[in-house]
């Protein structure tokens, strides 16, 4: 049952995914990661912050992009974080409790569970899509599922934009 309804909140997420990336004229990346920090914020039950963390391109690691919640870390070392781990592996973290994660960096020390989900242009990484939670184990698979959706749906957005 709880499954259900999170499936039918991100396929009602999608829709709006859909119709903020049809706008005209063609959005600035920074558009996108503004708008769809609040959407996700807004509208995942128990996220108290959602935003981006962008790979620097003179510096090892990730500073702090738009975001929806209370004020974070400006800047992550590539090997600090579960944002740092993200990008360091490409692949998506979901932290069921992170007290128990010794390197998490706790911006909000109500945190309690965390997805970090890898972003690409042009199969390069660009960044990182971060969920915080104040409940223990909110992400699941489904999550994973329809937020790698999302970074997809960037990636072949800013492919169609920037590659013509
Ligand atoms: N918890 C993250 C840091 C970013 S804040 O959660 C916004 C991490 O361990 O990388």
């Amino acid at each position: 049952m709880r499954n259900k309804k999170k499936i039918c909140l991100y396929e009602e997420i999608n829709k709006i995914v859909d119709s903020l990336l049809e706008s005209k004229p063609a959005l600035e990346l920074v558009t996108i990661y503004s708008n769809f920090s609040v959407l996700l914020k807004d509208k995942i039950d128990g996220v108290s912050w959602a935003g981006f963390y962008i790979l620097s391109p003179i510096k090892n690691g990730l500073y702090l992009g738009p975001f929806s919640g209370p004020l974070a870390c400006n800047y992550i070392d590539i090997n600090n974080g579960v944002c740092g781990a993200c990008a360091r592996d490409k692949k998506t973290k979901i932290i069921q409790d992170v007290s128990q994660i010794p390197y998490h960096i706790a911006c909000d020390s109500l945190s309690r569970s965390e997805i970090v989900i890898p972003l690409f242009i042009n199969n390069t990484l660009v960044g990182v899509l971060d969920l915080d939670s104040h409940k223990l184990s909110n992400f699941d698979e489904i999550d994973r599922e329809y937020l790698e959706l999302i970074a997809k749906k960037i990636e072949t957005y800013c492919k169609a934009k920037y590659n013509q």
